[in-house]
């Protein structure tokens, strides 16, 4: 059977995503980026369309957005709506962070940003007004962005009074201090959500440069998942900036280099408790695999793409909006699979409507059991292999089907394997000599 074959596989894939597990299993949500632009409209001199193009000419706008501006609040309505018509019961959603535009500081201010994570979170509650949600910041839901403080802040103050209908005085009392917190879900007993706040180990914060622990943030959250251990919980790690390294660049990880091998070891240690962590910031479709010392596999994580197709004007490649559904072993909280959803930004600014799609079903498209640590390590060996056509397809879905055109040569796709499978330095380092030697020195 031809695994290409569009129509026939979109069938099967949402036909088996409802039935193929004869127990019930437990559903979650996961948005992130969602980047509103308030300035976007449609006008006749494109270099005013929106502010987030900062000057340069918006690339073929239309009524659900760009790929030169973020998100028009059309796009974002039409995210929720499909996911509120879906059919889908989920239990809870994840909601990781980034709301305000990708704008230059002095068009905003504390003031705008707190009016634009407000926007989206009334926005959110008036689509799903008894769905529990867990939100975290991004590095854009502060003034100047990235430069998320170690104490209490007015975002800070201001997030916690906008999310009490969602958590409780707990959390909200860490929230209010460090832009993090920990709360158990909701009806599903011993699983607990970690939503950190990694924008403070986010390399441009210089607030807290030097620090080895800023808002003893890891203390926290070593004690948290202590705690969770003796209470035998398990844990979601949720968070806006991830771990590891950026699969498009060399060398570089998403966080200073000395917190993240601080995040890898805690991660390790407690790899027993949770059971999966899910990041944004990125904007991109990509997975990660962290394994031990001894190199076995330890713990899944996934970097959801953004709901903003907003790209750098330079840049040729960008994501069409997405949104995705997790599914978990409702005993033990182990990830079963992962749905995730996109809209083709093209053709729906060409319809004038939002046909919100199934893209893929992560155990069918790859043929993997499940979500755990050795199925998803399993696919990246196989990935690694000369011209794998698992590959190939996971770097189609790395840009949510932008562009199924784009080739990833050598070196690009060393640097996509090594980071989805080495997330401390020392290992990244052995994979990128394992998988691309340089030539010609
Ligand atoms: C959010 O912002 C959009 C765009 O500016 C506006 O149309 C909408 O009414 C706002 N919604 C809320 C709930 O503030
Ligand atoms: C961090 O340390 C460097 C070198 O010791 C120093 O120059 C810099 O001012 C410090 N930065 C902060 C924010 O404390
Ligand atoms: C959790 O804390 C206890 C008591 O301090 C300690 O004995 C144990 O080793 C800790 N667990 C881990 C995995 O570090
Ligand atoms: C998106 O829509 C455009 C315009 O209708 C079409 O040419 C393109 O093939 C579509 N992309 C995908 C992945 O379906
Ligand atoms: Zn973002
Ligand atoms: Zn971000």
């Amino acid at each position: 059977m031809a695994r290409g074959g569009a129509l026939l596989g979109c069938l099967l894939l949402g036909l088996s995503l409802a039935l193929a597990r004869g127990a019930p299993t437990g559903q979650f949500w996961h948005v992130t980026d969602l980047h509103l632009d308030p300035t976007y409209h449609i006008t006749a001199d494109r270099t005013k369309v929106c502010s987030s193009s900062k000057g340069a000419s918006a690339s073929d706008p239309g009524p659900f957005g760009d790929v030169l501006c973020d998100a028009p609040y059309r796009l974002i309505v039409s995210a929720f709506d499909f996911i509120k018509n879906s059919g889908q019961e989920a239990s809870f959603m994840i909601w990781t962070g980034d709301s305000p535009p990708h704008v230059p500081v002095p068009e905003l201010s504390t003031d705008t940003v707190i009016k634009v994570i407000t926007n989206m979170t009334v926005t959110i509650r008036s689509f799903f007004p008894s769905l529990q949600v867990f939100p975290t910041l991004g590095n854009h839901d502060y003034w100047p962005q990235d430069q998320l403080p170690t104490a209490t802040s007015q975002v800070y103050d201001a997030v916690a009074n906008l999310w009490k209908a969602w958590l409780e005085e707990d959390a909200l009392s860490t929230l209010r201090k460090g832009g993090f917190y920990s709360q158990k879900v909701p009806h599903n007993p011993n699983l607990r959500i970690v939503s950190l706040n990694t924008n403070l180990y986010y390399g441009p914060n210089v607030v807290t440069l030097n620090e080895t622990d800023p808002a003893n943030q890891f203390e926290w959250l070593e004690h948290t998942l202590n705690s969770s251990q003796q209470n035998k919980e398990k844990v979601y790690i949720i968070a806006h900036v991830p771990l590891g390294y950026l699969p498009f660049s060399s060398g570089i990880t998403a966080m200073r280099q000395y917190y993240n091998e601080r995040l890898v070891e805690l991660f390790r240690r407690y790899s027993g408790v949770i059971a999966g962590q899910f990041y944004g910031h990125t904007h991109r479709d990509s997975i990660m695999v962290l394994s031990d010392g001894a190199g076995r596999p330890v713990s899944s994580l996934f970097v959801s793409p953004a709901v903003t197709p907003v790209r750098n004007v330079f840049a040729k490649e960008t994501n069409n909006p997405g949104v995705r559904l997790f599914q978990y072993e409702p005993r033990d909280y182990t990830l079963l699979d992962m749905a995730q959803y996109y809209l083709n930004l093209t053709d729906a600014n060409l319809k004038g409507e939002s046909e919100w799609k199934l893209e893929y079903v992560l155990t069918q498209t790859y043929g993997v059991a499940d979500l755990q640590p050795h199925s998803l390590y399993g696919l990246v060996k196989q990935m690694a292999v000369l011209d794998s056509k698992q590959f190939i397809k996971y770097y189609k879905y790395f840009f949510v089907s932008y562009d199924s055109s784009i080739v990833c040569d050598k070196k690009c796709k060393a640097l996509q394997i090594c980071a989805i499978m080495s997330l401390d330095h020392v290992s990244y380092t052995d994979c990128l000599k394992k998988y691309y030697v340089k030539r010609g020195r």
